[in-house]
C-alpha cells in the first residue's frame, strides 16, 4: 500500500490498533530523518519481519545538549518519504515537538545508568536519557513487536536493549549492521556537514577499526595495546581529532583486563563540524 504520513499520536494509535485487532504485527523504525541507505536497511529488515511497518521521524530535543546541532539538524521530508516508501514503510509518523511533549519540559525520563555513562556519555552526559525516554515513548505510541536500530550507534543500541530488558517492554530489539560508503565511512545523517577535504579524511576511523581488528587477529589480547594502535592511526590524520578509542565487552561496554568473547571496538573523533563515531566487532574463541 502507498505510504501514509501521520503526525498525531491519536491517529497513529487508531490506525495501528486496527492492524493489531486484525491480528497484524507492527515493526517500528525510529529515526530522526535525513534518511540514507543505513535507514533504508532498517526499514527493509522491518518489512521482511512484520505485517505493518511504521517509521518515525522526530528530531528529539531531549537528546541534544545546549550548543549541539538541534536547530540546524538536517531535514528533508520529501526525500525521506520517498526513501521510506521505496523501502516498504506503511506509516510515516512525523510528530511536532508540541505533539510529543505537549506539557513543555518532560518530568518523567528514563535513565539507563552504567551503560550510558562511558564513551559517548562522557561528552554527552544527558544524551542517552533523552534517547531512552523518546524510544520508550515511541514504543508506547506504536506498540511494535520489533524495534529496529542501527549498530552504528552501538552504545545507543546497548542502552535501548538494557531499557527493554529492565522495564520488560514487549518488544524485540533488532540491531542491524552498519551500512558504509565505498571507502568505508559509516553512513550518517551528519556526514553532510563534512567539507570535501574532511570527507576524504573521514575513513580514517574505518582504518583504525581495521588496524585494531588486525591486531586482535594477530593474537593481541591487551585492550590497551589494541587501542594504542587505533589511536596512533587516527592521530596521524591532521583533520581528525580523536575523542576516544575503546576495546570493550559488547554487552556491558566495559573494558576487560584481557579481550575475550564478544568484543567491540569503538571509536569517536571530531572531523571538522561533525563528531563521527564508528565501531566493529569480533568474537574471540
Ligand atoms: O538514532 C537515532 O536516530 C535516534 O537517537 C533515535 C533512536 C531515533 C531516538 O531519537
Amino acid at each position: 500500500m502507498p505510504i501514509t504520513t501521520i503526525s498525531t499520536i491519536a491517529e497513529l494509535r487508531e490506525r495501528l490498533d486496527r492492524v493489531r485487532a486484525d491480528g497484524g504485527q507492527v515493526g517500528a523504525v525510529p529515526t530522526m530523518g535525513y534518511l540514507h541507505d543505513g535507514h533504508a536497511s532498517l526499514m527493509r529488515a522491518a518489512r521482511a519481519d512484520n505485517d505493518v511497518v511504521v517509521a518515525t521521524i522526530f528530531v528529539n530535543p531531549l537528546q541534544f545538549a545546549e550548543g549541539e546541532d538541534l536547530d540546524d539538524y538536517p531535514r528533508s521530508l520529501d526525500h525521506d518519504t520517498e526513501l521510506a516508501e521505496a523501502a516498504g514503510v506503511d506509516f510515516l509518523f512525523t510528530p511536532s515537538v508540541d505533539e510529543m511533549y505537549p506539557f513543555g519540559p518532560v518530568l518523567t525520563t528514563v535513565t539507563v545508568s552504567e551503560v550510558s555513562a562511558g564513551w559517548e556519555g562522557i561528552t554527552r552526559p544527558t544524551h542517552f536519557a533523552g534517547v531512552a525516554t523518546v524510544v520508550a515513548k515511541l514504543f508506547n505510541i506504536t506498540g511494535p513487536v520489533h524495534g529496529y536500530f542501527g549498530e552504528k550507534d552501538f552504545q545507543q543500541l546497548a542502552v535501548i536493549r538494557r531499557m527493554v530488558d529492565d522495564l520488560s517492554f514487549p518488544v524485540t530489539v533488532v540491531g542491524c549492521p552498519i551500512v558504509r560508503e565505498e571507502d568505508g565511512l559509516a553512513m550518517s545523517s551528519r556526514n553532510v556537514y563534512l567539507t570535501a577535504e574532511q570527507r576524504e579524511a573521514a575513513p580514517v576511523l574505518r582504518g583504525a577499526l581495521d588496524a585494531g581488528l588486525a591486531a586482535i587477529d594477530g593474537g593481541e589480547r591487551d585492550p590497551n595495546a589494541v587501542t594504542a594502535i587505533m589511536a596512533a592511526l587516527v592521530e596521524s590524520e591532521a583533520l581528525a581529532e580523536l575523542d576516544y578509542v575503546a576495546a570493550v565487552d559488547a554487552a556491558t561496554l566495559a573494558t576487560p583486563d584481557r579481550l575475550s568473547g564478544e568484543v567491540r571496538l569503538l571509536i569517536a573523533a571530531q572531523v571538522g563540524k561533525p563528531r563521527l563515531i564508528d565501531n566493529d566487532g569480533v568474537t574471540i574463541h
